[in-house]
């Protein structure tokens, strides 16, 4: 029921953090998987470290706001199954925080572009390719930021509660064709956070709202992705879960 065996996917932002954990774990469900981010390098590491380790990886640079990139790593995705893509995992992410009132446009468009932007970009490239047979799965990435609200990121908060909206309204749209899509809104040690892990003013604070009162690895974070991208998760779609250890409640 959790097994991937068959199906391939495509996951983006997949050369560090939780999109490298996603991409590691779906492979060890059995996914063909195809690593995309903006920067070549990672995205080849993790595929290189994937099969190295007895999984099927291919790699592709893919900056989520650039459809023709979107649509050549959806093709290539679909090919490593016969032409059909199972899954698509859309967790490429960036920051620019400021206080409000130093916020620049340029900065509020840039984290609105990468975020709903791109959701909205690669789905729509991987669309033709996925699979309506029950097996099709969008899975985006969100924040608690998009569900309570944030401090110094207004872009990102509205970024966030856009990919929700987004989420919703293509699983109305897309459940004609038996396409689950759902978003998942994990919290976890990676680079993004690393200013508010470590920063003097920021850690404690951060800390103490995590109701388990500590930072997730994103190897944590992943094997939540695999159960929505597997069989057992065939009958939920337009969901919002927080994987975030209780951060929100
Ligand atoms: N880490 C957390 O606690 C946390 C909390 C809530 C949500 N998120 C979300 O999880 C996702 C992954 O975050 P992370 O913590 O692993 O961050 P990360 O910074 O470790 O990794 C993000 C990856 O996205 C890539 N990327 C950036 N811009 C891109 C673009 N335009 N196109 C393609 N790839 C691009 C980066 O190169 C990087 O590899 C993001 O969507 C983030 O907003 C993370």
């Amino acid at each position: 029921m959790f097994s991937l065996k068959g199906r391939s996917a495509l996951v983006t932002g997949a050369g560090n953090g939780i999109g490298a954990s996603v991409a590691r774990a779906l492979a060890k469900a059995g996914a063909a998987v195809v690593v995309t981010d903006i920067d070549e390098a990672s995205a080849k590491n993790i595929a290189d470290g994937i099969n190295a380790e007895g999984g099927l990886a291919e790699h592709a640079v893919l900056d989520v706001r650039n459809k023709l990139q979107a649509q050549a790593a959806a093709a290539q995705a679909a090919a490593l199954t016969g032409g059909v893509l199972h899954i698509v995992v859309n967790n490429a992410g960036a920051i620019a925080p400021a206080m409000f009132p130093k916020m620049t446009s340029e900065n509020f468009d840039f984290v609105l572009n990468v975020h709903v932007g791109g959701t909205f970009t690669v789905s729509q490239a991987a669309l033709e390719h996925l699979a309506q047979d029950g097996t099709g799965r969008i899975i985006n990435v969100t924040s608690a930021a998009g569900l309570v609200g944030t401090i110094g990121q207004v872009n990102y908060g509205a970024a966030k509660a856009g990919v929700i909206g987004l989420t919703k309204s293509l699983a109305r749209e897309l459940a004609r064709k038996q396409i689950t899509v759902n978003a998942l809104a994990p919290l976890a040690a990676t680079n993004m956070t690393q200013t508010v892990r470590t920063n003097e003013k920021l850690a404690e604070k951060q800390l103490a709202r995590i109701a388990l009162g500590r930072w997730a690895e994103a190897d944590e974070i992943a094997p939540s992705f695999v159960f929505f991208a597997s069989d057992a998760a065939s009958y939920i779609t337009g969901q919002v879960l927080p994987v975030d250890g209780g951060t929100v409640i």
